[in-house]
């Protein structure tokens, strides 16, 4: 299978990119044809510095590598770099309806978040992210639940293109994780964990243990006793057990029956230790990968090469078909 995801280089990863992405995508280089990318042309349709740009993406890269993607046996590549990805998006746009775009969840919440800034580009944000997918014609897209809307959409636009023009496009699916597509903050558990929404509430991949600890306790539960998992009555706890099983690999029955007795402070300590040691690699990880830039840029252009190759035959193809070659 040929899978493609990405990531915006807009800051630290968190946990819920990790358990509802990256985590997939470690396994999946293992038998499938992956490309991933850091998708810094999506980053600049929301506001951000010009200066902390490639800094973002070389710490990306390295995040990339510490939570163990495999440049041998994936293929990681910058966005900008591979200039198909434009091209295409440019084109899909062009038979695609306005109201498509407009209807989109995360536009809505883009344009309300950023009132001052409601460019094109993030109105025509799922165009690019259809063509990062079709160019490759991937089978499969690992994302978190927040982004199936975006894929069902890439799978209109290429059904609509294959109909026009004739078949180029794969129909892609999306793949998201049995569980985790969807972990809420801590802060405020009805809501996404998100960096940019909601800093409190999110915790970072390579946080240090004491801000773990700090972040795991002040978490927000609800004034009862019992460590039980129901999302709509619970949600705090639901989500802090749900992390817990995710990191433990032990099934949410099984820590509610080791916590039965005891208190929301015991098991809030026991899931900060379990994260504190289990986080721990991938920070020493990313601390040593950020001092050999030289290296990761190397595997940077190699993914490059590799991306551009199969963006340029798709591209010839799209334009074969549609007259413009
Ligand atoms: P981005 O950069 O917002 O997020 C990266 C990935 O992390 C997932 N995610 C979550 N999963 C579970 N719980 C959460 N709280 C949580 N927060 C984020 C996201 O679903 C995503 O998989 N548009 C995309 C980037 C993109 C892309 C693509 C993805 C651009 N082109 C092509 C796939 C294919 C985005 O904004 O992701």
């Amino acid at each position: 299978m040929r899978i493609f995801s990405g990531i915006r280089p807009t800051g630290e990863l968190h946990i819920g990119n990790y358990l509802g992405a990256i985590k997939q995508w470690v396994k999946l280089q293992q038998e499938n044809e992956c490309l991933f990318s850091i998708v810094d042309l999506h980053a600049i349709t929301t506001p951000y510095n010009p200066k902390e740009l490639q800094k973002n993406i070389l710490e990306l890269a390295a995040e990339y590598l510490a939570v163990g993607l495999d440049p041998e046996k994936c293929i990681l590549f910058v966005q900008s770099q591979v200039k198909e990805h434009a091209e295409l998006a440019w084109i899909l746009g062009t038979i695609t309806p306005l109201g498509e775009l407009k209807r989109m969840t995360q536009f809505k919440e883009k344009s309300k978040k950023h009132p001052d800034y409601v460019n094109a580009g993030l109105l025509n944000y799922p165009l690019l992210m259809a063509a990062d997918i079709l160019l490759y014609k991937a089978d499969l897209v690992p994302v978190g639940v927040d982004q199936r809307q975006h894929v069902e959409l890439t799978r209109e636009i290429a059904r609509r293109f294959n109909k026009r023009f004739g078949p180029v496009f794969k129909e892609p699916q999306v793949l998201l994780p049995k569980m985790g597509e969807k972990i809420m903050s801590l802060q405020n558990p009805t809501k996404k964990m998100s960096k940019t929404d909601d800093p409190k509430g999110c915790l970072g991949l390579f946080e240090e243990p004491e801000e773990i600890k700090k972040k795991v306790m002040s978490a927000v539960t609800d004034s009862g006793k019992k460590i039980k998992y129901d999302p709509k009555r619970k949600p705090g706890i639901s989500n802090l057990l749900l992390i817990y099983s995710l990191f433990s690999g032990k099934a949410i029955e099984k820590i509610e029956k080791e916590f039965k007795d005891g208190s929301y402070k015991n098991f809030k300590k026991s899931l900060a230790e379990l994260l504190i040691n289990s986080l721990e690699p991938f920070r020493k990880k990313r601390k040593e990968l950020l001092t050999r830039e030289v290296y990761i840029k190397e595997i940077l252009e190699q993914g490059r090469k590799k991306a551009q190759l199969i963006a340029q035959s798709t591209m010839m193809e799209v334009k074969k078909q549609m007259g413009l070659f």
